[in-house]
C-alpha cells in the first residue's frame, strides 16, 4: 500500500484538473488519475477546444470565400486544405493538454496515468493494481454521448461529436440529429466547409433551454447561412452502407415515416454522466435513474469522504461550471465558505453570430409569473457592428418591472460569448438595468448594444430609430 494522499481526483477534465490544482494550492497532497493518456478531459481533447479551433478555421474559410469582396479585397479562388486545418486543430489541443501537465508539475500534483476505481472510501486502485490511500476522493469522470436506439455510432458513417471533429473529407450531405449546442456548432463547421447540412430536431424549436425569441432569430440567421432544419421530427432508425446512411424519420407527434439519405450522420441528442467501471455500486454511492451522481451543497455524495463534480453531477454540462464546481468543492473540504450561483452560469453557442445567455429566459419568467420589462437593441444600429459588417442579431435585457434588477440577458450577435461576461458580473453584483446603462461603455464597441438594450428597458435607448 502506497503513501497517503489528502485528495485523489479521478478524471483530469476541467472539473478534475482545476480541482486538483486548487487543492494543491491549499496545501493538500493531491493526485489526479486520468485514463485517456492526456489531461484536459472531454473539453480539451474532443470538446470545447478542437470544436472552437475548427469553428475558427471554417469561419475564416467562409469569410475569405464569401465576405472579403464586400471589404474590397480580391482573392483568387479560395481552396480548402482540410488536412492542414485538422493538423492545426490537433496542434492547439496538444499544446493545451501538455500545458496542464506543466501546471501539475508546478503545483506538485501527482499525475497518475490509468483507470481509477474506488475500492472503498479512502482507497482507490489504478488499473486494478496499485491501491492508493487517501483522505478524500473526488469523482470528476465527466460524460459521454447519449445513444439513440436504432442509430448505432460507428465513428465512420454515423459519428458522435468526436468523429465529427476528425472527418477525412467534407461530406456532400450531412444530417445532424439534435439542434442543440453540438448540432449547431458542428453543423456550422461542415456547412461552411461545403457540406449540405440538415438538422433534424425532435422539438418544434432549436436550442431548448435558451431564450426562445433569440433561438428563433438564430435559426433564421443559420438558415440564411445554408443550414436546413427539420423540426418536430424523430429519427427512428439508420442503415449505413460504405457511402450512404439512410435515416427513417417520423413526425414527433406521429404520422407517416420518410427516408432521408446522407453521406454522414452526426448524433448529438445530449450527453449523459460517465461512471463506468468506477465502482460506485460497491462503494454505495447513490446515482439517480439517469446515472447522475447525487451530491449535497458541499458536493459530497451520500458516502463520507467521496465527492463528485462536473458533468457527472446535476447542472449544466459546461466546462466553466465543472471548473467552478471543482474550486468550490475543494475549498469547502478546506473549510472555506465558497459558493457558486447556478442561475448565473452563462451558456454560449459558438456559431457565428454567437448565441449567449445568462440568468432566466423570458419564457421562464413568464411561467413563474414575474412581471418584467424587456429592452432590446439590434446590432444593425450598433456602429461597430456596421463597421465590421456583422449586423445580424440583438441584445435582450430582461429586468424586474418593479425593482429594475436584471434577471436575464440574452444575446445573438458578434462576440456574444464575450459580451455576456459583462452581464454575468453585473448580475452577480445584483445590478439594475440602470446600473448597466449608467456605466460608461467605450465607443465604438459591440458592448454599447448591451448598454442600449439596458436603456431600452427604460424606453430611452438613444440610437434606435
Ligand atoms: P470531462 O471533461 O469529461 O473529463 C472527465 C475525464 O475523466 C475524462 O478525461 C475521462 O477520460 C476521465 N475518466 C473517466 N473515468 C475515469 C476513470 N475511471 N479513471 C480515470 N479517468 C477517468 N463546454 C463549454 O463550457 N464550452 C464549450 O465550448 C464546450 N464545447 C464542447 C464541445 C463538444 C464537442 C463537447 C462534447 C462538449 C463541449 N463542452 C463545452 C462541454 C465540456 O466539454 C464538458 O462540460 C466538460 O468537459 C466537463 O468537464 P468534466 O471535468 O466534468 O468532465
Ligand atoms: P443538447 O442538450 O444541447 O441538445 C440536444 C438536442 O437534441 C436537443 O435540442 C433535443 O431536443 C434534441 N433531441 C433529443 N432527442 C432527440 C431525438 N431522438 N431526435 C432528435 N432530436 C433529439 O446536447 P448536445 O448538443 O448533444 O450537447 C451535449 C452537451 O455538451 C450539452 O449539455 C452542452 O452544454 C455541451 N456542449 C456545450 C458547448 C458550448 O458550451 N458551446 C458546445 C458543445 C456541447
Amino acid at each position: 500500500m502506497s503513501e497517503q494522499y489528502d485528495l485523489i481526483v479521478i478524471g483530469g477534465g476541467p472539473g478534475g484538473y482545476v480541482a486538483a490544482i486548487r487543492a494543491a494550492q491549499l496545501g493538500m497532497k493531491t493526485a489526479c488519475i486520468e485514463k485517456r493518456g492526456a489531461l484536459g478531459g472531454t473539453c480539451l481533447n474532443v470538446g470545447c477546444i478542437p470544436s472552437k479551433a475548427l469553428l475558427q478555421s471554417s469561419e475564416k474559410f467562409a469569410e475569405a470565400k464569401d465576405h472579403f469582396a464586400e471589404h474590397g479585397i480580391k482573392v483568387g479562388s479560395v481552396k480548402l486544405d482540410l488536412k492542414a486545418m485538422m493538423g492545426r486543430k490537433d496542434k492547439v489541443v496538444g499544446e493545451l493538454t501538455k500545458g496542464i501537465e506543466f501546471l501539475f508539475k508546478k503545483n506538485k500534483v501527482d499525475y497518475i496515468k490509468g483507470t481509477g476505481k474506488i475500492v472503498k472510501p479512502g482507497e482507490v486502485s489504478v488499473d486494478g493494481k496499485d491501491t492508493l490511500k487517501t483522505k478524500n476522493i473526488l469523482i470528476a469522470t465527466g460524460s459521454e454521448t447519449t445513444p439513440l436506439d436504432g442509430v448505432e455510432i460507428d465513428e465512420k458513417m454515423i459519428v458522435s461529436s468526436t468523429g465529427a471533429l476528425e472527418l477525412d473529407d467534407v461530406p456532400k450531405k450531412l444530417v445532424v440529429i439534435g439542434a442543440g449546442v453540438i448540432g449547431l456548432e458542428m453543423g456550422s463547421v461542415w456547412s461552411r466547409l461545403g457540406a449540405e447540412v440538415t438538422v433534424v430536431e425532435y422539438l418544434d424549436r432549436i436550442l431548448p433551454g435558451m431564450d426562445s425569441e433569440i433561438a428563433k432569430q438564430a435559426q433564421r440567421v443559420l438558415k440564411k447561412q445554408g443550414l436546413e432544419f427539420k423540426l418536430g421530427s424523430k429519427v427512428t432508425g439508420a442503415k449505413a452502407t460504405k457511402s450512404t446512411v439512410t435515416l427513417t424519420v417520423e413526425p414527433a407527434k406521429g404520422g407517416d415515416a420518410e427516408e432521408i439519405k446522407a453521406n454522414k450522420v452526426l448524433l448529438a441528442i445530449g450527453r449523459r454522466p460517465y461512471t463506468e467501471g468506477l465502482g460506485l455500486d460497491d462503494a454505495g454511492v447513490k446515482v439517480d435513474n439517469r446515472g447522475v451522481i447525487q451530491v449535497d451543497e458541499n458536493f459530497k455524495t451520500n458516502v463520507d469522504g467521496i465527492f463528485a463534480i462536473g458533468d457527472c453531477v446535476p447542472g449544466p454540462m459546461l466546462a466553466h461550471k465543472a471548473e467552478e464546481d471543482g474550486v468550490v468543492c475543494v475549498e469547502r473540504i478546506d473549510g472555506q465558505k465558497s459558493h457558486i450561483d447556478y442561475n448565473l452560469v452563462p451558456g454560449v453557442v459558438y456559431t457565428w453570430p454567437e448565441i449567449a445567455g445568462v440568468g432566466k429566459t423570458e419564457d421562464e419568467l413568464k411561467e413563474e409569473g414575474v412581471e418584467v420589462k424587456v429592452g432590446k437593441f439590434p446590432f444593425t444600429a450598433n456602429s461597430r457592428a456596421k463597421a465590421t459588417g456583422e449586423t445580424d442579431g440583438v441584445v435582450k435585457v430582461i429586468a424586474d418591472a418593479k425593482t429594475d434588477k436584471v434577471l436575464g440577458v440574452h444575446i445573438l450577435g458578434p462576440l456574444a460569448g464575450d459580451l455576456i461576461s459583462e452581464a454575468v458580473i453585473a448580475m452577480e453584483f445584483g445590478a439594475t438595468a440602470e446600473d448597466i446603462f449608467r456605466t460608461c461603455h467605450a465607443h465604438p464597441q459591440m458592448g454599447e448594444a448591451v448598454k442600449e438594450a439596458a436603456m431600452a428597458v427604460h424606453g430611452r435607448a438613444i440610437h434606435m430609430a
